[in-house]
């Protein structure tokens, strides 16, 4: 490990619990009918606005839309109403591990071709997804004019959304950066390898120069061990607290898992087609997480209100 990550930390585990997947065979189940009424109504009697979930990460490959897909899914199989939107403006590629064939994109909607709601497919477990587009430069290098626009029409999204998941894809671009520091929740997917992790914590220095001042978490994905993942945590949440007086919260961790990708070979979400796997517990263990503080979180406004005024 480099000398940016001193050895484990006495962060003191004040984080928010993810379950121990590693001990049980948690799925994601399909909860009975009340439950998912409550949690819908405890979001709804809370919220302003949906809940916003930006994923991210520094280094690329990490799992970061593996993620942000079965977590979508396995959200909307408890009852809450769940907006997917590729936001990755480079890679976009949500749509393939869904097998979902998508005619329009976000392309299509900054080019004020189509608007949100012709653009939106439904996904999985009935969750709405927003499809990004690949290769376009237009796209990783949006005008303020563009930005704008999506911005606007994704705010459409939260009128009827619980939770909206974005994959924002890798780095620090301003794109990514605007998206993550207006989020509610931002999540930084690594794994547990140090090139992984000193990219990551680069992200979470961004964040900190950005004055972010709502919940950031590490999910450490690829682990071969719980512990491995919740040392990984530690170090580097060690570390943004000794250097930056900035908390990071443990967000959780998924295994290595060949179901991950015997299930992207297959383009069928694992926490479908694999769902007694250890990575759809882990996810599961996550979507509790998620779904228990739903309420308490979106009391900030509209998320894509903040993104707007972040470029004013
Ligand atoms: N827990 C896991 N166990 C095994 N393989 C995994 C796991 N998570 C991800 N992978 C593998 O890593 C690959 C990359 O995952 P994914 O596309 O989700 O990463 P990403 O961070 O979105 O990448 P990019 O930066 O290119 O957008 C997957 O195709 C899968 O094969
Ligand atoms: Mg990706």
């Amino acid at each position: 490990m480099s000398g940016i990550f001193p050895a484990a930390g006495t962060m003191d585990g004040n984080r928010p619990g993810n379950g121990d997947p590693e001990h049980g065979t948690t799925q994601c189940p399909s909860q009975p009918i009340d439950q998912a009424t409550r949690l819908r109504e405890l979001a709804s009697a809370a919220r302003r606005s949906a809940t916003t979930v930006a994923i991210t990460s520094g280094k690329g490959g990490v799992g970061k839309t593996n993620l942000a897909v079965n977590l979508a899914i396995c959200l909307a199989e408890k009852g809450l109403r769940v907006a997917l939107v590729d936001l990755d403006m480079g890679l976009a590629n949500a749509d393939l591990l869904m097998n979902l064939r998508t005619r329009y994109t976000l392309l299509h909607v900054i080019s004020g071709q189509r608007t949100i709601e012709e653009v939106c497919t439904t996904g999985p477990a009935g969750i709405r997804f927003v499809a990004g587009a690949s290769g376009f430069e237009q796209l990783a290098n949006l005008t303020e004019f563009e930005r704008q626009n999506l911005i606007s029409w994704l705010q459409t999204l939260e009128d009827h959304t619980d939770i909206v998941v974005m994959d924002c894809g890798a780095g620090i671009s301003r794109n990514v950066v605007s998206f993550a520091v207006a989020a509610d929740r931002v999540v930084v997917v690594t794994t547990p390898q140090p090139t992984a992790l000193t990219d990551a914590y680069a992200v979470v220095k961004v964040l900190h120069r950005e004055s972010r001042a709502g919940w950031t978490g590490l999910f450490v994905n690829m682990a071969e061990s719980k512990a491995e993942a919740r040392a990984a945590y530690e170090r580097l949440a060690s570390v943004a607290e000794r250097f930056l007086n900035y908390s990071i919260a443990d967000s959780g961790y998924m295994l290595h898992d060949s179901a991950v990708e015997q299930a992207v070979r297959h383009r069928d979400p694992f926490v479908i087609r694999y769902a007694n796997s250890n990575a759809s517990a882990c996810i599961a263990a996550m979507a509790d997480d998620l779904a228990r503080n739903v309420s308490g979180l979106s009391r900030r406004g509209s998320f894509f209100k903040r993104v707007v005024g972040l470029f004013a």
